[in-house]
């Protein structure tokens, strides 16, 4: 559940954005409001509130968005995700303010945003048929009678590249590969026509033909809804994403235009994940993290969460946490943008 009365010990009077000097370059979103506006959302542990899962965290999304969200593992991807879901661990206790078309997440209908999770046995049913499952879901939304939900579901089925649908329809989770409860996921979570679909590394288990047909599917898709993608292919972010959106330790450290934040990137942490492989190799870059390790949450100190690993720390990087600026298309949390 979201806290909206943030405590004074967890305001993030480091969150500063300005817009300039954007004239004559491409605007990174269509016009609009936002489908998606998360202000200075930080995620603490309940029961030992100086530990912080996310910190500060803001972004927008818009109709029609792929934005791209990477970073190493333990660093906040899926707790961001649940957040955004408002499913997030009860031990876990939120700050900051997520609007959902320009209403306070609590007050939207949960049907409005689907997820897909990294590991479908968390969400798939073992004891019913795919076939329940998914007429279920589709008779949820309204408006079909049964006959009509088994063929939606047999279509959403072809959709994601099942070969067999009416087979398929009858088979039971554990009767199935993991690549193919994925794709049951998928159709499932598409069934919902929501408006936000958040995929966390929904294709990470899938070979790279049905990753392709996957990919291919959300991009028919996504004039209808905004996608929340999260990967550790940065190939993809580059080739499918509007905007990348690079998490590290619980915070936001850039974020912008998707070819910007890969070939001209401004975080000392967005620049050793991109360098380790080149961007336009044509095969999957798998994410590389520079060396040494991310801080645990319980060990994160103030100042910059990265000064441990990186070659340009100055004095204050030891001492102040960097904000998130710059302009739209391209926005840092860094001291150091000379080194
Ligand atoms: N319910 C929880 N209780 C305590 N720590 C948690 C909980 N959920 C996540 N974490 C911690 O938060 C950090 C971020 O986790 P997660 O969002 O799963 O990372 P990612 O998805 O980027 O790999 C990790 O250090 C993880 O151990
Ligand atoms: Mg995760």
């Amino acid at each position: 559940m979201m806290d909206q009365t943030t405590s004074h010990a967890l305001e993030a009077p480091y969150v500063r954005t300005f817009e300039h000097g954007n004239a004559g370059r491409p605007a990174i979103t269509a016009g609009g409001p936002p489908l998606l506006s998360i202000t200075g959302l930080t995620v603490v542990l309940a029961d030992q509130p100086e530990t912080r899962l996310l910190d500060a965290v803001q972004f927008d999304l818009r109709k029609g968005e792929f934005f791209a969200l990477v970073g190493e593992s333990g660093s906040g991807k899926s707790v961001l995700c649940s957040t955004i879901m408002d499913v997030a661990s009860s031990e876990l206790r939120c700050f900051g303010d997520i609007q959902f078309e320009g209403r306070p997440l609590s007050h939207v209908d949960r049907r409005r945003r689907a997820m897909i999770y990294q590991q479908p046995s968390l969400y798939l049913n073992p004891v019913r048929n795919i076939g329940f499952q998914l007429r279920e879901t589709i008779q949820m939304i309204g408006g079909l009678s049964k006959r009509e939900a088994s063929e939606r579901a047999v279509d959403l089925l072809c959709d994601v590249g099942i070969d067999d649908p009416k087979a398929t329809m009858r088979k039971y989770p554990h009767e199935m590969s993991g690549g193919m409860n994925q794709r049951v996921m998928i159709a499932m979570a598409l069934a919902m026509k929501p408006k936000l679909l958040i995929a966390d590394e929904p294709t990470s288990a899938l070979d790279v033909t049905t990753q392709k047909q996957i990919l291919d599917l959300l991009e028919r898709l996504r004039s209808d809804m905004a996608i929340l993608f999260v990967t550790h292919d940065l190939g993809i972010a580059l080739q499918r994403s509007d905007r990348i959106g690079v998490l590290y330790a619980g915070q936001l450290v850039e974020a912008g235009r998707a070819d910007l934040v890969a070939r001209t990137p401004l975080h000392p942490y967005t620049r050793a994940l991109f360098s380790a492989i080149p961007p336009l190799s044509g095969h999957p870059r798998r994410l590389h993290s520079p060396a040494g390790n991310l801080p645990e949450p319980t060990q994160r100190q103030a100042g910059c969460n990265f000064a441990s690993r990186c070659s340009g720390t100055l004095d204050i990087c030891r001492h102040t946490r960097p904000a998130l600026q710059g302009i739209p298309q391209q926005a840092v949390a860094c001291h150091n943008l000379e080194a």
